[in-house]
């Protein structure tokens, strides 16, 4: 049964859509049927993808407002025949509006996932950057939350607001939510700034923060302009040794949760050439100064070449 995660935050531009998109693409990659929705409707992550936000296409809207099923909106995504994506566009504005009177309107994302589990091994939902019903389907549906946060000053009030959000869906909507984890995005390693704010996120929520830091990396900023996630526009990037690290600890955390030892599926265990078997000892990995680094690079398998 696959799994739901909310990439949430509720401040703007910290890299919930970076990461939604290149995570995916890694687990893609990974050979992970992977399901990413786009609940913004800024429709970020559509774009990224390389769809346009067309409002006359069939998208997230319709299939939350039930004029259309899941079949008729998801899309496949070039070259990585791992991904599929359910697209934003604006007319998801019009959502809190129109459901405004209609009960269980903050489990209509749910409804519309549950089957779904069976088909996906990894479910994603990138939110928008504010708390509207919008978001809250995204919580109530999730499993568990997976928090980018900036490397800049006041990171952790921003943390703060949002457990205390967390707080509120589980007393209301959703009380198993979980936190996936927390990573770090946009570290500048010219700055004292990045260290000392990772070095305090580390200290108040410990474990709870990946390993993997996420670059500030030009690659990454661009990557979206030509509608490929990183790994299709520059795959030996620093920003995208980054999310196959990020992805990396991102399984294995699953395959450890909630299980004692990690059960062996054989569905999976050959499905993951880049990120379980991959590795390669000894690699260089040193000279590239990623702070908490996991210090192994994975192997990449080149996008495209799965069936
Ligand atoms: N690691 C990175 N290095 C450089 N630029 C990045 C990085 N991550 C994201 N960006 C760029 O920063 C901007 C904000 O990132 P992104 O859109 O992922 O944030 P967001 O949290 O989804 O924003 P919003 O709250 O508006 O949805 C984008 O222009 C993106 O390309
Ligand atoms: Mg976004």
């Amino acid at each position: 049964m696959g799994r739901i995660i909310a990439v949430v935050n509720q401040k703007g531009g910290v890299g919930k859509t970076a990461t939604a998109v290149n995570l995916s693409a890694a687990l893609a990659i990974a050979e992970r049927k992977t399901l990413l929705i786009d609940i913004d409707p800024q429709a970020n992550t559509t774009r990224s993808l390389g769809f346009d936000a067309d409002p006359e296409r069939a998208s997230l809207y319709d299939a939350l407002t039930l004029s259309v099923t899941f079949e008729e909106v998801r899309q496949s995504v070039p070259n990585l025949p791992y991904l599929t994506l359910i697209p934003a566009d604006s007319n998801l504005v019009g959502v809190e509006v129109e459901l405004i009177q209609t009960a269980g309107r903050e489990q209509r994302l749910k409804d519309l996932l549950e089957p779904l589990r069976r088909r996906y091994q990894e479910i994603l939902i990138d939110c928008p950057p504010s708390l509207n019903l919008l978001t809250l389907n995204a919580l109530t549906a999730a499993d568990s939350v997976l928090v980018p946060v900036q490397c800049e000053y006041l990171a952790l009030e921003g943390i703060s607001q949002l457990m205390e959000t967390l707080t509120l869906v589980r007393e209301g909507l959703n009380p198993e939510l979980a936190i996936q984890g927390v990573v770090m995005t946009m570290y500048d390693d010219r700055t004292n700034l990045s260290r000392q704010v990772v070095d305090e996120v580390r200290e108040v929520l410990g474990d709870q923060v990946y390993k993997t830091v996420i670059p500030r990396n030009i690659r990454l900023a661009e990557a979206p302009s030509h509608g490929k996630p990183i790994f299709l526009y520059d795959s030996r990037s620093r920003g995208a040794q980054a999310y196959f690290d990020l992805a990396e600890e991102f399984v294995n955390e699953e395959k450890g949760v909630g299980q004692g030892a990690p059960q062996p599926d054989p569905a999976n265990t050959a499905a993951e050439p880049g990120i379980e078997s991959g590795r390669e000892p000894g690699s260089d990995a040193g000279n590239d100064e990623r702070p908490g680094g996991t210090g192994h690079r994975p192997h990449r398998p080149e996008p495209g070449s799965t069936p």
